[in-house]
């Protein structure tokens, strides 16, 4: 990973937790008006951002992701009345805990928009792959690479 952070080539990984009725669906709308938007972005299609736990969110970091962000129905607009803002808490849950261990909480956040906003679609999608390629590679993913070969080799 520090040969990552070295590398002037970094290209960060981010996961896109994006609900189905809109932010999906304002991808799905960029694609069809050809708007670039960086290919560093994976993106996961959820029912709903109130399905998206706390650890979901750690989860895609220790597994590799340098960034992760949720995008979910305007506020008001959820089609569960308040899934997008049980995210919110949660994002913001996220963030004071990564705070807490001194990781940059900047590398998670949450948007909101319709299945009209294609074009902002790609915007936050090319937003947070600058914002994180500044920040660097996640200290969290080299953590869990290096206990993972440890575990396969059988050290404790
Ligand atoms: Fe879109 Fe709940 S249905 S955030």
């Amino acid at each position: 990973m520090e040969n990552r952070r070295m590398n002037e080539t970094f290209e960060p990984t981010l996961i896109a937790f994006c609900c189905k009725y809109c932010a999906y669906a304002a991808a799905d709308l960029a694609g069809s008006m050809r708007l670039n938007y960086p290919s560093n972005v994976k993106i996961t299609q959820v029912p709903c951002t109130g399905r998206v736990d706390i650890i979901h969110l750690l989860k895609a970091l220790e597994d590799g992701a340098d960034g992760v962000y949720v995008a979910g129905c305007m506020e008001g607009d959820c089609h569960f009345v308040s899934g997008n803002l049980k995210a919110k808490q949660r994002v913001a849950y996220v963030k004071k805990t990564l705070s807490e261990i001194g990781i940059e909480p900047e590398r998670i956040d949450m948007f909101n928009l319709s299945s009209a906003m294609g074009p902002r679609f790609a915007e936050i999608a090319i937003e947070m792959t600058e914002r994180i390629r500044k920040i660097g590679p996640s200290p969290i993913a080299a953590t869990a690479d290096r206990d993972n070969r440890q575990a396969k080799e059988g050290k404790p």
